[in-house]
């Protein structure tokens, strides 16, 4: 294989306000100063990836504008190799994100070009997937294009989905799963009538009936469970003190993604992605949070 990981998503520029707390409806609050980052579900995950060590591609559509050349930059610096980031067709998608006090954030996405990667896009970078060992994907790009990926992989690669923002899932994408990864949030709408439970123990077998080889649930401080035809583990958190979680969760995927790749099972892919995750909730923004290698084995 050229790539241990072909990631195929999203890049927008991160739009960062710090707030004391949230407006509400009608409502205006004063901020701090504007920090602007790249950042993107897909886009981060290339950059995880890349800064531990992974050989990645990203496959993404970022506008011909100041934005789409910031991030590709960004990826570029990493070492994520941008052959298939297309440019073109409509603004570079954005992120309008406030964070507070306590470092949780609250995110509005307008997709801009990320909207405009289309299946055909996906065919015509056919030569990526057979090149890629493992393959990611989140919802920040047309289902109808994640339903192409899924068509377009090397029969022996796998498939790892964060499927966020969530919506339903069609049975040919929760099949092709390996694992699924979710949060919360996302574990509920995707099981949609199936969420008969507010046990995430629950949760983790009920996806896993819907079609996946496996499904990771996180839980955030509370770590995460893996669940497969094996059974169901937890995995513990590491501690930190959290500064930004923005992205923490698109460097777990990436690097659960390309540990699996290299031969890890998933109790131990997960908990690798457990120390990479909490490294990027401890620095501001989302790519430039995210750890090396040897910062992991140091944490
Ligand atoms: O997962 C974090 C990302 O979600 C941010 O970088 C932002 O761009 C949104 O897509
Ligand atoms: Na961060």
């Amino acid at each position: 294989y050229d790539y241990d990981l072909l990631v195929v998503g999203s890049a927008n520029a991160d739009l960062v306000i710090g707030v004391e707390r949230r407006p509400g409806a009608g409502e205006t609050v004063l901020g701090s100063d504007l920090a602007v980052h790249p950042g993107g579900k897909g886009a981060n995950q290339a950059v995880a990836a890349a800064r531990l060590g992974a050989d990645t591609a990203l496959l993404a559509r970022v506008g011909d504008d100041v934005h789409g050349r910031m991030l590709l930059h960004s990826l570029r610096a990493a070492g994520v190799d941008t052959v298939g980031v297309l440019v073109g067709g409509a603004p570079t998608g954005v992120a309008l994100i406030t964070v507070d006090p306590s470092g949780d954030n609250s995110i509005v996405v307008s997709p801009g070009a990320n909207s405009r990667l289309a299946p055909e896009d996906i065919r015509a970078a056919g030569s990526l997937f057979h090149a890629s060992r493992v393959v990611s994907a989140q919802l920040e790009i047309p289902l109808e294009t994640v339903v192409e990926v899924v068509r377009c992989m090397a029969p022996e690669s796998r498939l790892v989905l964060n499927p966020s923002p969530p919506r339903p899932l069609p049975r040919e994408v929760l099949d092709a799963c390996d694992p699924l990864i979710v949060n919360e949030h996302e574990a509920r709408v995707v099981l949609g009538d199936a969420c008969v439970s507010d046990l995430p123990e629950d949760w983790a077998r009920l996806l896993l009936a819907k079609g996946p080889r496996s499904v990771v649930v996180t839980l955030g401080a509370r770590g995460a469970l893996v669940a497969s035809a094996a059974g169901v583990f937890r995995v513990a958190s590491v501690e930190v003190e959290a500064v930004d979680t923005t992205g923490a969760g698109d460097a777990f995927t990436a690097a659960l993604a390309w540990r699996l790749g290299t031969g890890a099972d998933l109790p131990e892919a997960a908990s690798y992605a457990a120390r990479v995750g909490a490294a990027a909730v401890t620095k501001r923004g989302a790519q430039e949070s995210y750890p090396t290698a040897g910062e992991v084995e140091a944490l």
